[in-house]
């Protein structure tokens, strides 16, 4: 048996819907009615394309939004492959709780691509998708109410480093005036992020409020906890 973790070769071009973001992010009306949301990086997630729908103001962000809709959809669905091949070495790591089985992610991916696809021509001409690489965003400070950001931090902690984790929180927390939200607090192997502590006091130091709240969400096992930075 693999106990090292998910073996993937590359920070997944894939995403979440709607229904996953309200759980992993633990978010309802009150929050989100709040004002303009960011949700970076978004990935192929469909959150901004149904929350738009719904009449919420979302900005997604991507380093791989300077492609192609065509592109992009080749390179999730290759994504989507590439992870879930490696999935069952590390099928033990996870919680069957909220999805019932591979299959059932595996369609949820597919799902967000889908809406993320079908949204993001139209969304890229009204700006509600822009292209942004962190730790480096194209946003005047203070430009969101909310930010998100979801799989990426924390997790690919293996492959970035300390001081980028670093330049990314006081990013996130410079395009922010009311609340950012960072989930999973673990890495690929669902060990704790091993540089939690530096990064709270690294903030701390900032003059930044940050707790660690429990999500109403678990896949990987322990990852059930986000980071909520207060401004
Ligand atoms: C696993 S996806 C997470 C997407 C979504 N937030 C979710 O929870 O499903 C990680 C994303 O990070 C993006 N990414 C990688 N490096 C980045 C960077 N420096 N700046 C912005 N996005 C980046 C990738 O293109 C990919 O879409």
């Amino acid at each position: 048996m693999h106990n090292s973790g998910l073996d993937i070769d590359r920070i997944a071009f894939f995403g979440r819907t709607y229904t996953e973001y309200l759980s992993m992010f633990d978010l309802d009306g009150s929050v989100l009615k709040r004002g303009r949301i960011l949700d970076c990086p978004a990935g192929a997630s469909s959150f901004a394309a149904e929350a738009h729908q719904l009449g919420l103001d979302v900005t997604a962000c991507d380093i791989m939004y300077n492609h192609s809709v065509n592109e992009l959809i080749e390179k999730s669905k290759k994504d989507i492959q590439h992870v879930f091949e490696k999935f069952d070495e590390a099928e033990h790591l996870y919680v069957w709780d909220y999805y019932r089985n591979k299959e059932d992610v595996i369609a949820l991916r597919k799902k967000a691509l889908k809406l993320f696809s079908e949204d993001f021509p139209a969304g890229f001409k009204e700006k509600r998708y822009i292209h942004g690489e962190l730790p480096h965003l194209p946003f005047p400070d203070k430009s969101f109410s909310l930010v998100l950001s979801g799989n990426f931090l924390f997790l690919y902690g293996d492959r970035l480093d300390l001081d980028f984790h670093k330049a990314c929180m006081k990013e996130l927390v410079r395009v922010c005036s009311g609340e950012v939200r960072i989930f999973p607090l673990v890495g690929l192997d669902a060990k704790p992020y091993p540089y939690l502590d530096e990064i709270l006091s690294f903030l701390d130091f900032a003059g930044v409020k940050s707790e660690i709240v429990k999500a109403p969400f678990e896949f990987q096992k322990g990852a059930n906890q986000m980071l909520k930075i207060s401004l």
